[in-house]
């Protein structure tokens, strides 16, 4: 038979690490950590900074593009919009990057275009995307696109022509008569 321990070593061990635990762990939260005032914002809180989700993004929403008076004229901003206008009326047909290949156009026939290589069945000009956009293209599942606002046209139109490879160049004086003419 066992004899009755009458100094429980093992019981005291555990009382002793756990006092000085407690002291430690209170040392440390009075004088060495003192956490922090969540009434105070630190003033080198960075507010724009891009975890916070304030900074400008690629989204070009903020800018009000109704003051651009030359939308036929590519910019980074148009360029930017066109993108977010395309993922959302075009990538499920053209796919995210503009081959041919979103998750619609399986069983399309034709097969949406590949907007990065072409071939241009309808012409790559800045001009001739436009009015694509504006009539789609008759026995196809490519609907017209007229009912967009004419900053989103124009954006689409520069996103085109900021992905496909071999496109023809613009004839200057045409767009910009095209562009007025609308
Ligand atoms: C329902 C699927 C679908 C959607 C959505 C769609 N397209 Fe199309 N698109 C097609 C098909 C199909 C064609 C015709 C391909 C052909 O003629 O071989 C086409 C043709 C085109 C062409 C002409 C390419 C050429 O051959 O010259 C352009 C430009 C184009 N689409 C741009 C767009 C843009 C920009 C959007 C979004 C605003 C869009 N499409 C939305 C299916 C779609």
């Amino acid at each position: 038979m066992q004899t009755a321990d009458p100094f429980n070593r093992g019981g005291f061990m555990a009382f002793v690490f756990s006092m000085v635990f407690s002291l430690a762990f209170f040392v440390y939260i009075s004088l060495i950590n003192q956490g922090v005032d969540l009434r105070e914002i630190p003033e080198e809180a960075d507010l724009t900074a891009p975890e916070m989700g304030l900074a400008a993004t690629e989204d070009s929403a903020e800018v009000d593009l109704s003051q651009i008076s030359e939308l036929w004229v590519s910019t980074e901003v148009l360029v930017a919009h066109g993108r977010q206008v395309y993922s959302v009326n075009c990538a499920m047909c053209h796919g995210p990057g503009g081959q041919g290949d979103g998750p619609a156009a399986a069983g399309l026939v034709p097969p949406p275009a590949n907007l990065v290589t072409g071939p241009w069945k309808q012409g790559a000009t800045s001009v001739a995307l436009y009015q694509t956009l504006l009539k789609g293209v008759p026995g196809t599942s490519m609907a017209a696109f007229a009912h967009l606002p004419k900053e989103d046209l124009w954006a689409l139109v520069h996103y085109m022509r900021s992905i496909a490879q071999n496109k023809p160049d613009d004839d200057a004086r045409e767009l910009e008569e095209f562009a007025r003419s609308l």
